[in-house]
């Protein structure tokens, strides 16, 4: 991971490989913009046309007497950073740092700044400082992320809080862009174990035979196509003298060909991200156990590969669920809501005081919200939680609503249930769904199908996985300190 320094020294001062400057808008309309902290170099700005707008950036070769060599100027959108937002502040500055690549330590100084503005300083850099180069050729240097980051302005205690979300996001993002032919139950369930490793988190996995004996209908009906078998994982954070208890349960298909409703090809690779709330999950908790915040966070990782293999599950097979409510499979895609709810099912069982689960669960979504927002749904109450925790750390969530009608859509015909229902609101039918197994626990579902990966590069974020939800993940957690 990339190493964050702070530093008192001046822009000229401080030792680099570049140095990257914020370019404020104009004073007044027409005027010129302003390189801040360098005036030397306003003048070379105006000839070259450097745009003030959000995350345009501009090299300058560094003015005589600078320690770096280069300076790289970047648009905050503002003719003041006060007026830039943490998140467009995180957007920018990650932009700058991920253009950066190959550059082996880069230095930023943005002049004084608030606390907040100090952490998305530091949190953009770090998560523009990103890249996934485990599987990369003989060139991977020559692009590798920033290796070295220094920071001026910004105190050694937010530097480092922001070094663990940015870790964690990293972490999750890193789990998204491992390949499905190396990411699969059982490894994912090892990863889940190292990273507990010399931490206070107690893992337990259920294997396969452990399913089907605990009556894991839904796990073990999607992972019964596949040669690669299901797994639970369950991740205890048990802090000494915590008052709260906070679930999560995290959507873990390691690949999603749809199984016997076999998914359309195009795309189909992208069915790689489909354990992204899982990764985010086994992120948040580790996160919350180096933070040593003093609150009970337990975590479910139901981990399945829906393939359509020999013993695959077919449309129109009944299942019955942890709970003992039984479901008719109507199509072998909609296999997110049958794993999470299994899951969900053991965690409402401990009554935590809040219970939240997180899924690339449906297309519908995406429909709805883009993707760069995720839904989430649920418990008014428990909603409001996440949307103030997102809006803490820039995550952009929104909220969707369980109209009444959509219940009677996924009564079964011959089952208790049906798992899917009407097409017509997808995104919410599923969540009417799930609600089924959260036993009446405080609960909100998060349906993170569009941010969380994404397939052009943008702002902080590199091609991928993107590790979202993590961040409002671990606020919410926070929440209940
Ligand atoms: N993993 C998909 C949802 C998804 C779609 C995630 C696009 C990310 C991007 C999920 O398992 C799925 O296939 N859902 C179906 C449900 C339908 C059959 C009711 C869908 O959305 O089409
Ligand atoms: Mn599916
Ligand atoms: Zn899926």
């Amino acid at each position: 991971m990339t190493t964050l320094t702070v530093t008192t020294a001046t822009a000229s001062e401080i030792s680099a490989d570049a140095i990257i400057v914020p370019i404020l808008a104009p004073a007044e309309k027409g005027g010129e913009v302003n390189v801040l902290g360098i005036a030397d170099l306003n003048p070379v700005a105006a000839a070259l046309q450097a745009k003030s707008s959000s995350e345009a950036l501009t090299r300058f070769p560094a003015p005589a007497g600078f320690a770096a060599p280069v300076v790289l100027g970047v648009g905050v959108g503002e003719k003041d950073l006060a007026e830039v937002s943490p998140e467009d502040l995180r957007a920018a500055v990650g932009a700058a740092v991920r253009s950066l690549a190959g550059f082996a330590r880069v230095a930023l100084a943005f002049g004084e700044l608030s606390d907040t503005a100090q952490s998305a300083l530091a949190e953009g850099a770090l998560l523009g400082a990103y890249d996934y180069t485990a599987v990369r050729g003989k060139e991977a240097d020559l692009t590798a992320p920033v290796a070295e980051l220094v920071l001026q302005g910004v105190s050694e205690a937010v530097a480092r809080q922001a070094e663990v979300v940015a870790e964690a996001v990293a972490f999750a993002r890193d789990l998204v862009n491992t390949p499905p032919n190396l990411l699969f139950p059982a490894s994912f369930a090892e990863r889940a174990r190292e990273a507990a490793k010399g931490l206070p988190i107690e893992v337990t996995v259920l294997d396969e035979k452990q399913l089907v004996e605990g009556g894991y209908g839904g796990i073990v009906g999607v992972g019964q196509g596949s040669s690669r078998p299901p797994r639970l994982v369950k991740l205890s954070y048990n802090p000494a003298g915590a008052e709260k208890h906070v679930s999560i349960v995290g959507k873990g298909i390691t690949f999603d060909t749809g199984g016997i409703s076999l998914k359309p090809g195009a795309k189909m690779d992208e069915m790689t991200m489909d354990m992204a709330g899982a990764g985010s999950t086994l992120a948040t908790v580790v996160a919350a156990a180096k933070l040593g915040l003093p609150v009970r966070v337990t975590g479910f990782l139901a981990l399945a590969e829906n393939m359509p293999g020999g013993k695959a599950q077919r449309p129109g097979d009944v299942v019955t669920m942890r709970n003992g409510k039984t479901v008719e499979v109507l199509n072998t895609d909609a296999e997110g809501r049958m794993v999470m709810a299994d899951a969900l099912v053991d965690a409402a069982a401990e009554k935590p005081d809040f219970l939240m689960d997180v899924a690339t669960l449906t297309g519908a979504a995406v429909l709805a919200l883009g993707n760069r927002y995720a839904a989430v749904m649920g418990d008014e109450s428990a909603r409001e939680r996440v949307m103030s925790a997102a809006h803490e750390s820039g995550e952009y969530f929104w909220p969707l609503p369980f109209p009444k009608e959509l219940r009677a859509s996924i009564n079964g015909r011959l089952a208790d249930l049906s798992n899917i229902g009407q097409r017509e609101g997808g995104a919410m039918v599923a969540g009417v769904f799930l609600q089924e197994f959260v036993d009446g626990c405080e609960w909100a579902h998060l349906d993170i199908a569009g941010p969380a990966f994404t397939g052009s590069a943008h702002g902080y974020m590199a091609k991928g996985g993107t590790g979202f939800s993590v961040r409002t993940m671990l606020e919410v957690v926070r929440s209940f300190a």
